[in-house]
């Protein structure tokens, strides 16, 4: 029995033929059109062979391409001999079945692709658990749709009533067990990183976000010094990282690189990666990457923006980072971002320019606000003690055996100070840390 797995539909080492169409109110270029498609499928290993776009009013209702271009398509996808072809478009599960019935060949849609990249990138179990149970729940509207591609490729899986009737109502039956399976084990991983989120309370905790490629590895890494994975592809990052950076004039903060976004993200995948960005939502300020050398950088800036609040990140401190202006040739694009966000700052986290006035901005926006905190230590630590009766208020005292717990408020950029092998610090309030 074949499983009702998408293993036929990986995309990886096979020819496409690249699909796109734009509605006309898309301030596009018609060459711009396919750049973010044509990034994608190099990251999902897809050799290109032909190009097709289409700009309309809207999408058709049953095909996505308008009955003309259809023969077009059919006539590029002959000549090259394709054995995809993919859409930059979200195709609904009729329209698919639609295409693959008057093109004859496997149709991969903008959602399917994405999904295939991460089911590729994904390196941690918690993110390959979290790409299988999007792609579930994408396949399971779809099963109908996964039959054919399988007829397709298999020659026909045997005798029966169309595409596997009895076959689709057991797969779905076993997909949705998986999905329960998926689930549970994903919520047990999320409430033990959202604890282990809270108990980093003690640090400030600095998130990169930003559209894929913007540069939040680069810059991670050029910050902190440690050694994040970097390629030219999109999603090189599919977990966070965090890492501890030391801002002049502030302290150790901790900094995250979060997952990339892109348009259109499959909402399966926003779902299902909410946990992967506990990070950001925690955070007590966001640094916004955006690659300021790309055309579409404002467009890609909005795309984050309400992928962002999709999932429920409140945006209410951040900085946004325009970065690669060592590669900016169109100097407009920098000048529009920087007069629509009244708190941005320009860098290059190649030649490193813009540091310092980046740190700075992060300095002033963590803010001198103070924090309420406990700190047990050992009752024969003078050092800390002396320390804490010149810098903070000491509201209480308490001693049990050879410790000692001092509960006091102090200026939040000195939290990192008292940290150390012997003191534990919990903050139990904070007040006005951000402005
Ligand atoms: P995802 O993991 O997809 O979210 O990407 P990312 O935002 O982490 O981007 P990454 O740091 O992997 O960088 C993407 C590409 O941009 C790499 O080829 C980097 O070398 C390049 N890059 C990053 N920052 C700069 C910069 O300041 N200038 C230039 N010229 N290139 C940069």
């Amino acid at each position: 029995m074949p499983e009702p797995m998408r293993d036929e539909l990986q995309v990886q080492h096979r020819t496409a033929v690249l699909v796109a169409v734009v509605e006309s109110s898309r301030k596009l270029d018609r060459d711009q059109v396919l750049d973010e498609l044509k990034g994608l499928v190099k990251t999902a290993g897809v050799t290109v062979v032909g190009e097709l776009v289409q700009m309309r009013a809207k999408p058709h209702p049953s095909t996505c391409l308008g009955k003309g271009k259809i023969e077009e398509l059919k006539s590029l996808v002959e000549a090259t001999g394709a054995e995809l072809v993919i859409f930059d478009n979200n195709l609904s599960p009729a329209q698919g079945r639609e295409l693959e019935r008057e093109v004859d060949r496997v149709i991969v849609d903008r959602s399917e692709l994405i999904l295939d990249i991460f089911a590729t990138h994904a390196r941690t179990f918690e993110a390959k658990l979290q790409v299988e149970l999007a792609q579930l729940m994408y396949t399971r509207t779809r099963l109908k749709r996964m039959w054919t591609h399988l007829e397709r490729i298999d020659g026909g899986i045997g005798a029966g009533r169309g595409p596997g009737e009895k076959q689709i109502e057991i797969d779905r039956r076993l997909i949705g067990t998986r999905i329960s399976e998926l689930k549970r084990r994903i919520s047990e991983i999320e409430v033990r990183r959202e604890r282990m989120v809270r108990q980093r309370e003690s640090h400030a905790l600095v998130s990169l976000v930003g559209y894929t490629n913007a540069g939040k590895s680069t810059l991670m890494n050029a910050l902190t010094g440690s050694d994040v994975y970097v390629a030219d592809q999109l999603f090189a990052t599919l977990d966070t990282r965090t890492r501890k950076w030391r801002v002049p004039g502030w302290g150790d903060v901790l900094l995250s690189d979060t997952v990339g976004f892109v348009r259109d993200l499959p909402h399966q995948l926003v779902a299902s990666f909410k946990s992967t960005l506990e990070e950001a939502r925690q955070a007590d300020l966001l640094l916004h990457v955006v690659d300021a050398s790309n055309p579409e950088a404002e467009e890609q800036a909005e795309t984050v923006e309400k992928v962002l609040e999709e999932i429920g990140v409140e945006i209410r401190n951040f900085v946004l980072v325009l970065n690669k202006s060592d590669a900016v040739k169109d100097r407009e694009i920098v000048d529009v971002l920087r007069a629509k966000y009244a708190c941005s700052v320009t860098v290059s986290a190649v030649t490193g320019e813009g540091f310092d006035q980046l740190a700075a901005i992060v300095a002033e926006r963590l803010g001198n606000g103070f924090v309420d905190v406990e700190v047990e230590t050992s009752a024969g630590n003078g050092k800390l003690f002396a320390y804490l009766a010149e810098h903070s208020e000491i509201l209480d005292r308490q001693y049990t055996d050879s410790r000692v717990t001092l509960t006091c408020r102090l200026p939040r950029p000195l939290l990192w100070r008292i940290q150390g092998e012997d003191t534990e610090v919990r903050v139990t309030e904070r007040l006005s840390v951000v402005k």
